[in-house]
């Protein structure tokens, strides 16, 4: 049976999460109570018949509980103090962990009241994608500095590196331990690393925040998306050490089965735009296709990037339909 959940599935799409949404105006704050983060990870669940839950939190947490100033503005998205190069204090030894509590304690409440055949999900951002934030202070199409202080400062940003990889495991450490089903490593800008860093950069990183969490006795599966990573995919599949890997909307899925490591799980990768027009004759098609090629794989059915805030509620349950029928059939 393919199983099947949502990237972004709990976010802005549902127009009731803009009612809990209201409860509490800063985001971080929302992303810091207890009885919201229940809430909105639960809410998908009330609209579809997912096999997965995601605690709703934010990659960028770890940069707040780090004390770079994260902020959330209304159409603007996130923003922080932006790192400089070279300084000299790279942040270590801060307790994020206690920061978190919130989200230790939704994790347990949620793992205790979700029907057991829901998993549910742990994530944090990838070591290269929180400093691609922490570095350029903001989104940005290039990351141009975060790129420019890795080949300018390359010693301090390798530290930067090793830093975020603690933060990270003590994160999914935490989560899987408060009940956590399944972890998650968020590479939302992994097509940003110069393909001559990507082993450094993003592979090596992964491996060690699995090594450590191995080493701390946690055997949950780890899903790692090196989002729009093309053929450097395939040696992370091996050499990353993860369980699964969820692949963009771009990934060719019979390349995919043909080239990258048969023993782990891939997710994936409906292109989330096909859920936004109303009536689209290649839904449909598109998913049947998916299905086709991953039969018999070992599979979960998601979209390659999250849900946008347009997609229809229709089109989600269509596509959860059309994969739940194909599951009965086989
Ligand atoms: O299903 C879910 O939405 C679960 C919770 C979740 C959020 N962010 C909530 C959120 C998850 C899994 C994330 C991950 C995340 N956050 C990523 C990795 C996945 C990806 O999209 O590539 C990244 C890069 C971020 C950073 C981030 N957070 C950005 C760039 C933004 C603003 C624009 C955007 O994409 O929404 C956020 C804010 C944010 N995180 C919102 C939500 C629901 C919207 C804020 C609001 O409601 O005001």
């Amino acid at each position: 049976e393919t199983p099947i959940w949502f990237l972004r599935q709990a976010g802005r799409h549902i127009p009731e999460y803009f009612k809990i949404r209201k409860k509490e105006a800063n985001f971080i704050k929302f992303c810091l109570n207890e009885e919201l983060i229940i809430e909105s990870t639960q809410l998908p669940l009330k609209y579809y018949d997912l096999d997965a839950a995601i605690i709703f939190s934010d990659i960028l947490m770890i940069p707040w509980a780090m004390n770079r100033n994260v902020q959330f503005t209304k159409n603007h998205g996130p923003s922080m103090k932006p790192m400089i190069p070279g300084e000299t204090k790279i942040l270590k030894n801060i307790c994020i962990v206690s920061k978190l509590e919130p989200l230790k304690n939704s994790i347990t409440y949620l793992r205790n009241s979700l029907p057991k055949s829901t998993g549910l999900i742990g994530f944090a951002g990838a070591p290269w994608t929180l400093a691609c934030y922490m570095i350029e202070g903001k989104g940005s199409k290039d990351f141009i500095n975060t790129r420019k202080a890795l080949w300018s400062s390359h010693k301090w940003f390798m530290e930067l590196i090793e830093t975020l990889i603690i933060y990270i495991a003590d994160i999914l450490e935490m989560q899987a331990k408060a009940g956590a089903d399944i972890l998650m490593i968020f590479d939302s800008w992994s097509h940003m690393i110069p393909n001559s860093f990507f082993n450094k950069c993003a592979i090596r990183p992964t491996a060690r925040i699995v090594d450590i969490l191995r080493s701390r006795n946690i055997s949950l599966p780890v899903i790692g998306f090196p989002f729009k990573a093309g053929a450097s995919i395939e040696k992370y599949s091996f050499e990353s050490k993860v369980d699964c890997v969820a692949l963009d909307w771009s990934v060719d899925l019979n390349w995919a089965i043909m080239n990258l490591n048969k023993d782990i799980a891939i997710q994936g990768n409906l292109d989330p735009a096909s859920l936004i027009p109303s009536q689209s004759i290649y839904l449909r098609k598109s998913v049947n296709n998916i299905l086709d090629i991953m039969k018999d794989k070992r599979f979960i059915f998601n979209v390659g990037h999250g849900l946008t805030p347009d997609c229809k509620i229709d089109n989600v349950k269509e596509v959860i339909k059309i994969v739940k029928k194909y599951n009965g059939k086989i």
